[in-house]
């Protein structure tokens, strides 16, 4: 009977269900489908120039040339822990090139697939070694925290991390939670530019979030996705991880560089896991290892090597963050561009936190009703919660956002 099914089209699969899409990329696909010219996807969080293309870094463009007019490289398997000049550079941009754990060599730093991927291996790392299997991520968070580390092995639980009253940090509910989180729990921490909010605390505010979980021996795991792009420079949004790290106790960082050198498609990222001692470290990189091994072998060796090529060379590295700086002032300057069309237009509403929010996203605050109405009549494209994608936006299509949100407030 059952071949007869497959003849007559039928299959073994007639039972799989259609998925519902991914909450953030599938903004896109449906963005894609909609063939109105004035459409605008300030969804994923994608860096677009003012005429809303794609940008390659001139930067990347000249690491790439070097890379192929380089007769000697081949395309050899990499070590399943990745390149060894990526590893130890990327451990320096983000923990300081005088970091005393790296002079220590207290840091196993592994090449992983961009941000996901480095959260997912060192996820799966703590579910197999670490003694405290719940994972807290903030209220709200990204959209894919929550799936990543369940399937990593790990139970997740959440933190109070953002007040909608006063658009901003409720950090009496994030001290209050992770006060009440038991010892050793380990504690998903955006380093900087939160995503999807844009809240980040102020240094005297990590103070405290610092001096509390170390106090309750609460294991933290940065998320480094933006690093450069919520104040533009490279350290001032590293600082968060720098304090923790300085105090001398351990704790794992995931960096990507998708957003800050543009290489999305690329894949390149970096697990660094701060260890108390060299011999520890050691340990904790050939479990790493093996980790690494069933899930796809070992990393891709392009993005990597442009991400090298840039890193140990000044000159290189002072390009890229003055474009870095580029990208960055240009989200910024929309976010007051949007801001000031609001005002111009007396759109009800306090929309300050449009111009005090850091980083790739504002958290609009409008509802996803809202958000329907402006994608179906403006064919303005967003996540659900209401937040958008600065870097997607432009000079020019700033009018057409501002009466998108105007309508949209006084109609919903
Ligand atoms: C985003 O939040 O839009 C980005 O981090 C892209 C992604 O993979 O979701």
């Amino acid at each position: 009977m059952a071949s007869e099914d497959h003849s007559h089209g039928g299959s073994v699969f007639a039972n799989v269900t259609q998925a519902t899409e991914d909450p953030i990329l599938g903004v896109t696909v449906a963005y894609n489908k909609d063939p109105s010219p004035m459409k605008l996807n300030l969804g994923v969080g994608a860096y677009r120039t003012e005429e809303g293309n794609p940008l390659v870094l001139n930067v990347v463009r000249r690491a790439e040339q070097l890379l192929v007019n380089d007769p000697s490289r081949v395309k050899e398997y990499l070590p399943i822990t990745g390149l060894a000049d990526f590893n130890k550079l990327s451990a320096k941009l983000i923990f300081g090139s005088d970091s005393p754990a790296i002079q220590e060599n207290r840091v196993a730093t592994v090449q992983c697939l961009s941000g996901t991927g480095s959260l997912r291996v060192g996820g799966e790392f703590l579910a197999r070694h670490y003694h405290e299997r719940t994972i807290y991520i903030p209220q709200p968070t990204w959209g894919n925290h929550t799936k990543v580390f369940t399937l990593a092995g790990l139970s997740v639980k959440t933190y109070r991390y953002y007040d909608p009253a006063t658009r901003g940090l409720n950090l009496e509910g994030l001290l209050a939670d992770l006060s009440a989180a038991p010892s050793g729990a380990i504690v998903l921490l955006h380093a900087c530019a939160h995503n999807p909010t844009g809240v980040d605390p102020t240094l005297e505010q990590w103070e405290q979030i610092r001096l509390l979980m170390r106090s309750k021996g609460l294991l933290p795991f940065f998320d480094s996705a933006y690093q450069g792009f919520a104040s533009g420079n490279l350290d001032a949004d590293a600082q968060s991880v720098r304090m923790f790290v300085a105090d001398g106790s351990e704790c794992l960082t995931a960096q990507s560089y998708a957003k800050n050198m543009g290489l999305y498609g690329e894949r390149v990222g970096a697990l660094s896991i701060v260890c108390g001692s060299a011999d520890v470290a050691v340990r904790v990189e050939s479990q790493l290892k093996l980790v690494i091994r069933p899930m796809y072998s070992n990393p891709p060796i392009h993005g990597a090597s442009i991400v090298a090529t840039i890193l140990k060379d000044r000159e290189m590295y002072h390009e890229w963050t003055i474009e870095l700086k580029a990208m960055a002032d240009r989200i910024i300057n929309m976010r007051e561009q949007l801001f000031d069309a609001l005002r111009a237009k007396g759109t009800p509403g306090d929309w300050s936190h449009i111009i005090k929010q850091i980083g790739m996203f504002t958290f609009t605050g409008l509802t996803s009703e809202q958000v329907t109405f402006m994608t179906t009549e403006y064919h303005i494209y967003m996540t659900s919660d209401g937040r958008i994608s600065m870097a997607g936006l432009s000079s020019q299509k700033v009018p057409h956002l501002a009466d998108a949100i105007h309508a949209a407030v006084t109609q919903h």
